[in-house]
């Protein structure tokens, strides 16, 4: 297993390129990490909740300005119903404990999604968190909750139309649920599963991909910088030739 110090060399490394300005990331494979333990499914999510707490401190710590992490979709809710009342706990749980952290970090907590849908409970501890943690300078948190891309597409139709105004790029973008917030730079998916499901569809169109074959609860600072690491080796070109990027470059 690595050890600290390779950590912090690692980071380092990474600091010293750009960075990407937004990451995202599809937290998948909770069932299978208890699984493969012999846990129950809700095991995982546990555990997937601590690495939400890890994730969003190391992605701080290096300078991220987005983290946007999927943790429920709209499709979701058609699991068991004891399953989604205990992922349902575990939020409410992890809204509870980590307020203060946020706040101590200058971290702005935000949420996109139906958020309607979810239970009163949750809305009021979330409404609170984002409230008290509204003026964070640091880094912004969005949580994806009763999520989907096709329903956030539909909803800036929606918005779109009834603004009276044309239906262009600009008008539909600005009905998104994650207006305001920086493109899409990297997303990222675990457990080995190579799809989109339903995750910032919009967002995603000049996005890197990453996948990795770790489970969500094992995913750590260090499978955080990797990616990043991967993300700064690539060239982006947007539709140009390597050629026109270069000179772009070149040119500043
Ligand atoms: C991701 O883990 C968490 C949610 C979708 C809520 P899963 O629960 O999908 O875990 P697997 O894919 O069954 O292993
Ligand atoms: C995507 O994972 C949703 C979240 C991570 C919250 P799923 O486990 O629901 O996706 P599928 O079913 O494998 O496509
Ligand atoms: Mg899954």
């Amino acid at each position: 297993m690595p050890g600290a110090s390779d950590t912090a060399e690692l980071l380092a490394r990474v600091r010293a390129r750009p960075l990407p300005r937004h990451v995202a990331i599809i937290m998948d494979g909770n069932g299978r990490w208890a699984q493969a333990r012999g846990l129950p499914r809700v095991a995982g999510h546990r555990q997937g909740a601590a690495a939400v707490r890890s994730v969003t401190r190391a992605a701080r710590r290096l300078g991220l300005e987005a983290l946007t992490l999927y943790a429920f979709s709209i499709q979701n809710w058609s699991r068991p119903t004891d399953e989604v009342e205990a992922l349902m706990l575990l939020l409410v749980e992890f809204l509870e404990k980590e307020q203060q952290e946020l706040l101590t970090n200058g971290i702005r907590l935000n949420a996109i999604g139906d958020l309607a849908r979810l239970p009163g409970q949750v809305a009021e501890r979330l409404a609170a968190v984002r409230a008290a943690t509204a003026g964070g300078q640091g880094m912004t948190l969005t949580l994806a909750l009763s999520y989907g891309g096709r329903e956030e597409l539909v909803h800036a139709a929606q918005v779109a139309a009834a603004s009276g105004r044309p239906i262009d790029e600009a008008a539909l973008a600005a009905g998104l649920w994650t207006a305001g917030l920086p493109e899409l730079d990297l997303l990222v998916r675990t457990s080995g599963e190579r799809r989109i499901s339903n995750f910032l569809l919009w967002q995603a169109a000049y996005a890197e991909l990453y996948f990795t074959d770790t489970h969500w609860p094992a995913f750590d600072e260090r499978e955080l910088l990797t990616a990043v690491a991967d993300f700064q080796a690539r060239e982006r070109r947007f539709g140009l030739t390597a050629e026109q990027v270069a000179a772009h470059e070149g040119g500043g």
